[in-house]
């Protein structure tokens, strides 16, 4: 894991932009994972002004998202399809018929759609760079705590903390989904690189267990300690609970000149 602590959220967007802009600047056909909920909203902020400013062009990119609430459609607000569309897909020129999200419409077989999304990343050539934030209790997609760490793309039963976490974004008399279809763990794995963006001291704990604690079910995020490249992107307040910053900063200052000597090699 290569963990880089920034001194505040909008660093850590604007780092995140620069690996998704060298991703797509540099591959023919990028694949790219993406994540939604209120972490990764300055990242497309980000990469919206880049699109602006002439830096950066979605036209080849294939994205796949990670996870679809179950019992709403893509043009619920509450979706993650919209989510998508204001926040990112509406203000750059990507083709919204290579955006994919793991829906599952009523009388469609869960275990079929689960199916038909995962070979729908391999036959794009699988994910590239898979952006992902962290739940407070751990859960990376909507893979929650005991979720398999061979799981793949399927309905999951939301927890309450996950439901009380979300509550803030839905009206009082508003539907709440409690289900989700999402990627699995196996999945998350399967992504080139991975890069997982975490801010603010709520989820300082789950970035501690998540970097130092056991390879375990019950933090779902701590599944990335077996992946070849995963970077954990964190502002001071996230990385708060980590013992030994001191290290991470300075490995992070030592890649850097490795880096300036030799280049960045990113093995898409
Ligand atoms: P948040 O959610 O960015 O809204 O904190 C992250 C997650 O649940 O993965």
């Amino acid at each position: 894991m290569q963990v880089i602590i920034f001194d505040d959220a909008q660093q850590v967007a604007k780092s995140a932009a620069e690996w998704v802009a060298e991703l797509i600047n540099k591959k023919s056909n990028p694949v790219l994972g993406l994540a939604t909920g209120s972490t990764p909203i300055s990242l497309y902020k980000e990469l919206v002004n880049k699109h602006k400013t002439g830096e950066l062009s979605f036209s080849n990119t294939t994205s796949f998202n990670l996870d679809e609430y179950l019992g709403i459609d893509g043009t619920n607000e509450q979706s993650y399809r919209h989510f998508m569309n204001e926040n990112l897909f509406d203000h750059v020129d990507i083709d919204k018929s290579k955006t994919f999200l793991p829906t599952c419409n009523q009388g469609e077989n869960p275990r079929e759609q689960g199916l038909a999304y995962e070979d729908r990343i391999v036959q794009a050539g699988g994910v590239d760079l898979q952006i992902l934030g962290i739940g407070a209790n751990g859960h990376i997609g909507f893979n929650e705590p005991t979720s398999s760490l061979a799981s793949r793309t399927r309905i999951k039963t939301l927890t309450q903390q996950t439901l009380d976490d979300n509550s803030r974004l839905f009206a009082a008399d508003e539907f709440q989904p409690t289900l989700a279809m999402t990627m699995g763990i196996a999945t998350i794995l399967d992504a080139r690189y991975v890069l997982l963006m975490a801010t603010g001291k709520n989820k300082a704990k789950a970035v501690k267990d998540m970097v130092t604690g056991a390879l375990s079910a019950v933090c779902p995020a701590s599944s990335l300690q077996l992946h070849e490249n995963a970077i954990i992107l964190l502002d001071k307040e996230a990385a708060s609970e980590l013992d030994d910053q001191e290290y991470y900063l300075w490995a992070d200052k030592q890649n850097c000149k490795i880096n300036l000597e030799f280049g960045l090699y990113h093995n898409y």
